[in-house]
């Protein structure tokens, strides 16, 4: 197989703070292709962000992070702040879980997408108009030259979550880390945004790490899983091989309360078509 587009190897995350230590991730190892997505189960707390910021080097000095992390061949842990921050934003891309958080409420939508597209390419203002509503009719969102002159705030956060997705893959990254970026919208938005998701991972040959604590969510979009819980991996392979053979025993709980309630919903479904019917 090719070689992978982000390889991760032994990563430890370890924080100090006196007179605090606490290890936050173990030995976790994976590794995504380009065009395909590996998804991060786990619950609250079991360390799929940290995991995330460590390899984007996103962690302060309090954090300590060792092992292997090879993007596109090169090591991400030696790269001077300056070489990563220029990688983060055109090379590697992310979508979080509040879209509200990631946009600066005192200035409006166009300027702040300008402002982006601006610092990682050499586009002159001409381009970055017309490069900015292509980017927001492709992420589907009606009159774009009046969205551009909008504040955050004027938006829904469906909206704002079609742009940061918009961004995210303007500029052709060659990976894009997507951190629960489901979670802060209502369920509506949200099929719609997966739908968004799962035609960009049609379309593009990045590769994709997809974070969520819905085994629904990841079952439609991940190619390959790896399940956390307390920082560590307990679970790696294709999601149908962890439905049938997963034996850890949070994973087993996670599956089986999916299978619950796929059989709740299909009772349901059931009891309505029948009481149509009468
Ligand atoms: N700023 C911090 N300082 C110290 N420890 C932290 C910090 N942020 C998180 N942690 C610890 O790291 C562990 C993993 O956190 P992380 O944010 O990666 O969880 P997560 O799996 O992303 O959870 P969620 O689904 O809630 O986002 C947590 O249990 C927490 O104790
Ligand atoms: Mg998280």
């Amino acid at each position: 197989m090719s070689t992978p587009v982000l390889s991760v190897k032994n990563l430890n995350v370890v924080f100090h703070q006196e007179p605090k230590k606490a290890h936050i991730v173990h030995n976790v190892s994976f590794s995504v292709h380009a065009g395909r997505c590996l998804g991060i189960l786990g619950e609250s707390g079991s360390g799929k962000s940290m995991t995330c910021k460590a390899f984007l080097r996103l962690l302060d000095k309090n954090f300590e992070v060792s092992g292997n992390i090879q993007f596109q061949g090169q090591n991400l842990l030696a790269k001077s702040n300056e070489q990563i921050r220029r990688m983060r934003g055109s090379r590697i891309t992310m979508v979080l879980q509040n879209p509200m958080n990631c946009f600066d409420p005192l200035y409006r939508i166009g300027e702040q997408i300008a402002e982006t597209l601006r610092s990682h390419t050499d586009w002159s203002a001409a381009q970055i108009r017309e490069q900015s509503v292509a980017m927001l009719e492709l992420m589907r969102i009606h009159h774009p030259q009046e969205v551009l002159h909008k504040y955050p705030h004027q938006l829904s956060g469906g909206m704002l979550q079609r742009i940061m997705i918009g961004l995210a893959i303007t500029l052709k990254p060659d990976l894009i880390v997507c951190d629960e970026p489901t979670t802060a919208i209502d369920s509506i938005s949200r099929y719609a945004i997966m739908q968004e998701f799962l035609r960009i991972k049609r379309s593009t040959s990045a590769a994709m790490i997809f974070i969520s604590h819905d085994l629904d969510i990841l079952n439609m979009i991940s190619d390959e899983l790896i399940v956390m819980h307390q920082g560590r991996v307990t679970e790696s392979g294709t999601p149908a091989e962890i439905f049938e053979h997963a034996r850890d025993p949070y994973t087993r709980e996670l599956i089986d309360r999916h299978h619950e309630v796929m059989k709740a919903f299909a009772a349901a479904t059931q009891i309505g078509v029948n009481s149509d019917a009468t």
